[in-house]
Parts: C-alpha cells; sequence; structure tokens
C-alpha cells in the first residue's frame, strides 16, 4: 500500500498558488517513470502540488520536469520538499550554493565525477540516500543518456526458489571497492575522503520500501561486495546473478536528456547509471536528499 503522506518541512512551501495552469502526470515507462507538466518549479509549490508531486514520485519512483528555469536555490527548495539536503563528499561542490554539485562529463565520454557503474547512490551508509535530482544545463544532443531500474519489478520476477534462497540474506556495500579501484577517485583529496568514509555496512539483500512497502531487491554492482555466512564463491555467483538480472531491461527506463530537465529519483527503489557515450560538455546539478531509513 502507497503511504505519500510524508510530512512536508515547515518553510518548504509558500501559500501562492503558480499560474502555470494544472499538474498533468503521464507515466513514462512500462516499470517506472512519469512525466510532470504544468508547473514551473522556479515558482513557490502550493501545499497541494508538492503533496500530488509527492504522490507522484512514490508511485512512479522517478520523475521529469521538462523546460524548467532554475536557479540552485530553485534546486534546493525542490530537494526541500522531500527532507534534508545532503551534502555530498565525492561530487564537486557548487561554489557559494551548499548542497548543489557539479556533474561535469568530458569529451571523449570520460566522466570525472560520477559512478559508471549501476549504483544506489551511499548503498554503503547506515542510511542511503532517499532522493536525488539532476538538472541539465548542457547536455549532449545524442548519447549521455541514464539508465533506471526497478528493484520491486526486479525482485517480483525471481523464481520462488531464489526468493525463498534470499530471504534472511544480508550483504555488505563497501565504499572502498568501487571508489578505490574505479580511478574516477583518483587524486589525493578523493582518496583522504574515501579513507574517511565510514565503515562497510550490511543489510538484507531484500528489503520493504518504506513507502510503497513492496519487496524489493537492494543489491547494486558499485557498493555490494559480499553475502554474509556464504562461501566465498558461491556469495560471488549469487552476486554476480543478481547484478545481472536485477538490470534486465525490461526493468528498466532510459532517459534521454534535455536541457532544462530535472529528473528526480526515488533511490530506494531505483538503481541507476550514466552512460559515458558522447563527445563534448555534459553539464549538470545535482542535489539529493538524506535517507532517513535503515533498508530493512
Ligand atoms: C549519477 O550516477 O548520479 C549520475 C548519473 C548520470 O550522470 O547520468
Amino acid at each position: 500500500m502507497l503511504n505519500t503522506s510524508l510530512p512536508n518541512p515547515p518553510g518548504a512551501f509558500a501559500a501562492t498558488q503558480h499560474d502555470a495552469g494544472p499538474m498533468t502526470v503521464s507515466t513514462l515507462g512500462g516499470v517506472l517513470g512519469a512525466r510532470v507538466g504544468g508547473i514551473s518549479l522556479a515558482e513557490p509549490l502550493t501545499p497541494s502540488d508538492a503533496t500530488r508531486i509527492k504522490a507522484a514520485f512514490a508511485e512512479h519512483s522517478m520523475l521529469l520536469f521538462d523546460d524548467q528555469d532554475l536557479t540552485p536555490d530553485h534546486l534546493i527548495a525542490f530537494g526541500n520538499c522531500f527532507g534534508e539536503i545532503e551534502d555530498e563528499r565525492f561530487i564537486p561542490k557548487l561554489e557559494g550554493h551548499p548542497g548543489v554539485h557539479v556533474l561535469k562529463g568530458i569529451s571523449g565520454g570520460k566522466l570525472t565525477t560520477q559512478n559508471l557503474i549501476w549504483h544506489v547512490d551511499h548503498s554503503y551508509k547506515e542510511r542511503p540516500l532517499m532522493m536525488a535530482a539532476l538538472y541539465a544545463l548542457d547536455v549532449p544532443t545524442t548519447g549521455g543518456d541514464t539508465l533506471f531500474a526497478n528493484m520491486a519489478a526486479a525482485y517480483e520476477a525471481l523464481s520462488g526458489r531464489m526468493k525463498a534462497y534470499l530471504e534472511g540474506l544480508s550483504a555488505v556495500h563497501d565504499v572502498a571497492s568501487y571508489g578505490l579501484s574505479s580511478g574516477l577517485f583518483d587524486s589525493v583529496e578523493a582518496r583522504s575522503a574515501v579513507g574517511r568514509m565510514p565503515p562497510a555496512v550490511t543489510h538484507p539483500l531484500v528489503v520493504r520500501h518504506p513507502v510503497s512497502n513492496r519487496k524489493t531487491l537492494f543489491v547494486n554492482q558499485s557498493w555490494t561486495t559480499r553475502i554474509l555466512g556464504l562461501d566465498p564463491a558461491e556469495s560471488r555467483a549469487i552476486l554476480d546473478y543478481l547484478f545481472a538480472h536485477a538490470t534486465r531491461p525490461e526493468f528498466q527506463y532510459r532517459l534521454k536528456w534535455r536541457n532544462r530537465t530535472l529528473c528526480a529519483w526515488d533511490n530506494l527503489a531505483l538503481q541507476h547509471r550514466g552512460i559515458p557515450d558522447y563527445s563534448g560538455p555534459r553539464l549538470m546539478y545535482r542535489v539529493s536528499v538524506a535517507g532517513t531509513w535503515r533498508p530493512s
């Protein structure tokens, strides 16, 4: 059952009406995503619009808002609808705007500030991010898409035998597994930031999403390193199976970016990754919302 009654943080919304017309929500993919129209996020959201946006977010797990003219402050205000803004360690910060980060790709398909392997943001922490959003400032006309995959759909498609096997098992999530070997964080500062990260955590392989209550597969190729209590070879084989299964095309939506689109996704429901198949610039701002839920 959907619990869409997340509280609105005090001061997050002004009680004024925007004049962008009625808000619309149109489903995008087979298993996730919706486009929200008829609303400008540059104007204060009414409590009723905020409630509808959160209901759409709970239902579709990923929302697109096209043709938005947004400043960093608008991005923070949007994030505040969902909770407390997270200050991220590994992504460069936008000077003068705490909580807004800069995602910058470079020509030749090499991205400097992001993880290109499937992941759940911050699953290596006790409370992974609740929501993340990207705002496209200067994106390639072709390539540089972002993939999302729905982890409840992935769980539901497992065989009954596999579901029974996974029940009660937990896995280690470790930031160092990707951070130190990817080459993307290959600076003295980044290495020292990785060194200051909290130790690895364990999370159940199958959780119940805190809002939808759906059973959800909670593994990802970037950070999940081993299943507790299994022989290492067996753990490796099961994880490799789950990584491949979880990201099958039928659980995915592929976002082709346009400048001035804001995309917000439920980090506890989806995995995601960028695709480095473009040349030229790719510039986005990112805001994220701290998690309050421990996967269980
Ligand atoms: C991310 O991994 O958070 C960013 C994905 C992308 O740049 O497409």
